[in-house]
């Protein structure tokens, strides 16, 4: 392998510790330099990882830097992203792309006028759990897929989380906070969506904090916190989605694929592993063995993933799949407030599946071409 990739992260709170340990087992990039409008957690985590602390500007625009890590509050991913590839960087963001289409498309167009790269989370879907479920999918395990629900139910994040307040902004709330990980693993399995209906409610006006310096204050709710209806993708298969920050409990499994030939139960998108679990017609529940994704992985694989991807080919956690995955959950929004059936007019490739394999591994030298989405 060639020199890894340079990486510089955007924003050190609570989600960068797990790249940051990921990182340190990736032979396929480096950490050089953090940065955070909190210039004094920016100093911290660069004082434990023994890397530059730099402000948000100079970052974007370090020669030392090949990609900005985003890991900014949804609300910024956009303006982060555009400063980054103003600076001529590659980026890979935390999900979602951005907090509305019309910005995340204005991140692709100039990552492609820039010829540089766009990554972005959740990179959940290329461990072994997604993967094996998908190639039992391909191999035909199930035969033709028809349905598939998909379920996530928590009382809400106010309650570990110490500031809360974006899950419930614009930009987040259930659906566009953990339905990147359920959208994007239904677009893995079952392909592209051409249409949504949806339905969606908002219970109460503020939350009240649970954990760390601020526990007992509110944060106000200005987004729906329970969200469902169903995808009807471009095969024809329907997914139905339960997306809730109203719920305490459920039974039900995260994702349940269903075909003519079989039923699949798919491990926690949010997760990189779990057990699928196969009841062919007339048999009864098996867990398969794993067969395809990356054992072992953790936040960060998907950066890997991209810097090992060839010039000119779309990383599996790519940027026209997270467009994709947006614009299906705002279209889910925007149906729910019409009381209609909207069209999702963006179309994405299935990503490329990944093979049972440890590591993203590539014989192309990373940092000595410059990598870019957009064939050459
Ligand atoms: N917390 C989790 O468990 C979790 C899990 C998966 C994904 N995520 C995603 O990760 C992202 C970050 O979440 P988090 O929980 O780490 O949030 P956080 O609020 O703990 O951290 C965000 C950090 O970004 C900094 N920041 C915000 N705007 C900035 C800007 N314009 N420039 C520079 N720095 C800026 C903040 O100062 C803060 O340190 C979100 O998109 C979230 O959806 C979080």
């Amino acid at each position: 392998m060639g020199q890894p990739l340079n990486v510089g992260i955007v924003g050190v709170g609570a989600i960068a510790g797990q790249y940051l340990s990921t990182f340190e087992r990736l032979a396929a990039v480096r950490l050089v330099a953090v940065a955070d409008l909190d210039a004094a957690r920016a100093a911290a985590v660069a004082a434990e990882q023994g890397v530059r602390a730099l402000t948000v500007d100079e970052l974007v625009n370090d020669p030392e830097v090949d990609l900005v890590l985003n890991l900014t509050i949804p609300a910024a991913h956009a303006e982060v992203a555009l400063r980054a590839i103003a600076g001529g960087k590659s980026v890979y963001g935390e999900k979602p792309l951005a907090a509305t289409p019309a910005e995340a498309r204005a991140v692709l167009d100039a990552a492609r006028a820039a010829g540089v790269r766009v990554g972005c989370a959740p990179d959940t879907v290329l461990g072994t759990g997604v993967q094996t479920a998908r190639k039992a999918i391909d191999d035909g395990v199930i035969g033709l897929p028809v349905a598939a629900t998909a379920t996530m139910t928590t009382p809400g994040h106010e309650r570990w989380h110490p500031n809360p307040d974006f899950y419930y902004q614009p930009g987040g709330g259930p659906l566009l906070d953990m339905g990147p990980y359920y959208v994007t693993t239904l677009v893995t399995l079952l392909g592209p969506v051409e249409s949504v209906v949806g339905a969606a409610s908002h219970t109460r006006a503020t939350r009240t904090i649970g954990a760390g310096p601020r526990a007992g204050q509110t944060v106000p709710v200005d987004v729906d916190t329970h969200v469902t209806g169903v995808l009807r993708h471009v095969s024809g298969a329907l997914s139905t989605l339960v997306m809730s920050f109203d719920s305490v409990a459920t039974r039900a499994s995260n994702i349940e694929v269903h075909g003519q030939a079989g039923s699949l139960v798919v491990p926690d998108p949010n997760q990189f592993d779990g057990d699928v679990e196969l009841h062919e017609l007339g048999g009864s529940w098996v867990t398969l063995p794993p067969s395809a994704g990356y054992r072992d992985a953790g936040r960060g694989y998907g950066v890997a993933d991209l810097a090992t991807t060839p010039d000119g080919v779309p990383p599996r956690a790519g940027g026209e799949l997270a467009y994709h995955v947006l614009e299906i959950m705002t279209a889910l929004l925007e149906s729910a407030g019409s009381g209609t059936t909207v069209a999702v007019e963006s179309r994405c490739e299935r990503p490329a599946a990944v093979p049972l394999s440890d590591l993203p591994q590539s014989d192309t030298p990373l940092r000595d071409v410059p990598l870019s989405d957009v064939p050459r």
